[in-house]
């Protein structure tokens, strides 16, 4: 069975390897230190058996949550966990009074956009050149 729960500075290694496993521009394990000490942020994982899947986290900013992260293991992928777990995350943001979430993603990242429109998500813009490595521009997403 899958669970979802906070991500604790003892997942740190395995979530920042994946990071710098999946994106150009990964966070570096110091900013999940520092993001999971936060009084504002929540961050979380998703875990099976013991063995840590992915993981995803929010800044809560007047009311509004804005998505930092969302990551799952390449072998755990296109299993529901991605959409799972940000519906946890969601759920508890929505406990402590969070009315909406907004996130950026890259134009071509269609599985992630899927995952976003499944959950609700709508494109609100696109903040051009948003992205390096490769250069690329962002769609922001809102649910409300
Ligand atoms: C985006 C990500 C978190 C999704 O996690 P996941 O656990 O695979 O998500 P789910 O299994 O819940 O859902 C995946 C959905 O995308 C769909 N999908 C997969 N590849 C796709 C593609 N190339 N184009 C369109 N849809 C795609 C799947 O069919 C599935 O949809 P369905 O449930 O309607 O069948 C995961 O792919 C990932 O970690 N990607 C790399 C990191 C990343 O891009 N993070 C987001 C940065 S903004």
């Amino acid at each position: 069975m899958v669970i979802y729960r906070r991500m604790t500075p003892g997942d740190v290694p395995f979530i920042s390897r994946l990071e710098e496993e999946t994106f150009s521009m990964p966070w570096s394990a110091d900013s999940f230190l520092e993001m999971i000490g936060k009084e504002d942020a929540r961050y979380y994982v998703a875990e099976e058996e013991g063995r840590l899947l992915g993981g995803c986290g929010v800044l809560m900013i007047a009311g509004e949550g804005n998505i930092t992260n969302v990551v799952i293991a390449p072998e755990a992928r296109n299993k529901g966990i991605g959409t799972a777990m940000l519906r946890h995350l969601m759920t508890e943001g929505d406990k402590e009074g969070l009315t909406a979430y907004t996130l950026e993603v890259r134009v071509s990242n269609a599985a992630a956009i899927h995952v976003y429109e499944k959950l609700g998500f709508e494109s609100a813009g696109i903040r051009p050149g948003f992205y390096e490595k490769p250069a690329e521009d962002a769609l922001i997403f809102w649910k409300r």
